[in-house]
C-alpha cells in the first residue's frame, strides 16, 4: 500500500496553520510504542498490534514530508527487544521485510532517504539486505531523512562510539586531549544529523527505554496517551502544535531570550541571537 496521494483540504489548511504558527521541528524522534496492548485491548494477539503498526508509520512519514520535517527518527526495535519471545521477534523481522518491500517504491517517490542506526549485524541477513538496498536505492533523494532504528540502544551507540575514540587515540588519529563533545558526537550513529528537536512517545509510558540517550540532551518531550496503531496525523498535530508552545531555555533564564523569539529554536541559533546579550 502506498502513500495516500490525495491530501484533503481540510488537512492541507491544517497543515499551513501549523506552519504558520510557530517553527516545525527539524528533527522528530519517536518511540513507538504500545502496539501489544492496543491489540489486547481488542482481544488480538501482540503481532497483530505491530502489522497495524505499520498504518501509523506510513502516516507520519508521509505527513513530516508534507510539513517539511528534515529528519524523522523511528524507535522500531531495541536492543533489549532482543529478549522478547522468540516468535515475536521473528515476526518483528519478517514484518520488518514486508514493509520495507511494500512501501520503498512510495518513499522513493516521494523523495525520501532511508537511513538505519543500530546494529544492523544482529538482524537476520535478509533484512540486512532489504535494507542495504533500500538505502543505496533511496541514498540521493533530498526530502525528509527517514532513520530506522533497529537493534539499536543510547548505551550501545555510546559504548561503540568510545571503542572507536580508543582505537583512533591508540592509531594516534586524534589525541586525548582533542577529545570533546563534538568529537564525540561524530562518533555517534547519529553524526549525520543534528539532535531531536522533539521526542514523541506513544501508549502513556514515562520512559526512554535506553533511546537517543547523548542526543536527547535537549530535545521537548511529548508523551501521547494513545497506543501507536492509534497515532495518526491530527495527534501529530497537537505534539507540534505543544512543540511550538514551549520555551527553549538551553539553560538559560526567561529574561535573556526576551525579544529574541526563542520559541522552539535550535540551540545554535539561540546561542548566534543571544551572543550580543
Ligand atoms: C512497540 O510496541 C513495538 C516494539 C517495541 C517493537 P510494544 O510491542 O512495546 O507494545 P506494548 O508496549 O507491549 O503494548
Ligand atoms: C521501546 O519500547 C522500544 C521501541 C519502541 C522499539 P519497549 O516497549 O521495548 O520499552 P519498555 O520495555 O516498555 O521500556
Ligand atoms: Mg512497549
Amino acid at each position: 500500500m502506498a502513500f495516500n496521494g490525495k491530501q484533503n483540504k481540510a488537512d492541507k489548511e491544517l497543515q499551513h496553520q501549523l506552519q504558520e504558527s510557530g517553527a516545525i521541528p527539524e528533527h522528530i524522534a519517536i518511540i513507538m510504542d504500545g502496539n501489544g496492548r492496543w491489540a489486547k485491548s481488542k482481544g488480538k494477539a501482540r503481532v497483530w498490534g505491530h502489522r497495524k503498526g505499520v498504518r501509523s508509520v506510513r502516516d507520519i512519514v508521509e505527513t513530516c514530508g508534507q510539513l517539511g520535517v528534515k529528519y524523522l527518527t523511528l524507535y522500531a526495535f531495541s536492543t533489549e527487544n532482543w529478549k522478547r519471545p522468540k516468535d515475536e521477534v521473528s515476526m518483528l523481522m519478517r514484518l520488518l521485510v514486508s514493509s520495507l518491500r511494500q512501501e520503498i517504491n512510495s518513499l522513493h517517490d516521494n523523495n525520501v532517504r532511508l537511513a538505519v542506526i543500530g546494529e544492523l549485524s544482529k538482524l537476520p541477513k535478509e533484512a540486512q539486505n532489504e535494507l542495504l538496498d533500500s538505502i543505496d536505492r533511496t541514498s540521493k533523494n533530498t526530502g525528509l531523512t527517514l532513520t530506522l532504528a533497529l537493534s539499536y540502544s543510547g548505551r550501545w551507540d555510546i559504548t561503540r562510539a568510545m571503542k572507536r575514540v580508543a582505537m583512533d587515540v591508540r592509531s594516534g588519529k586524534i589525541s586525548p586531549e582533542d577529545v570533546s563533545e563534538d568529537t564525540i558526537a561524530q562518533y555517534l550513529s547519529t553524526s549525520e544529523m543534528p539532535d531531536p528537536d522533539l521526542l514523541i512517545r506513544t501508549s502513556g509510558e514515562l520512559r526512554i527505554s535506553n533511546f537517543l540517550l547523548w542526543q536527547l540532551a535537549y530535545t521537548e518531550i511529548f508523551i501521547s496517551d494513545c497506543f501507536w496503531p492509534e497515532f495518526r496525523r491530527e495527534k501529530l498535530y497537537d505534539a507540534i502544535r505543544a512543540f511550538q508552545n514551549r520555551e527553549r531555555r538551553f539553560g538559560m533564564v526567561s529574561e535573556q531570550l526576551n525579544g529574541t523569539n526563542t520559541r522552539s529554536r535550535k540551540k545554535d541559533d539561540l546561542v548566534n541571537a543571544l551572543s550580543s546579550y
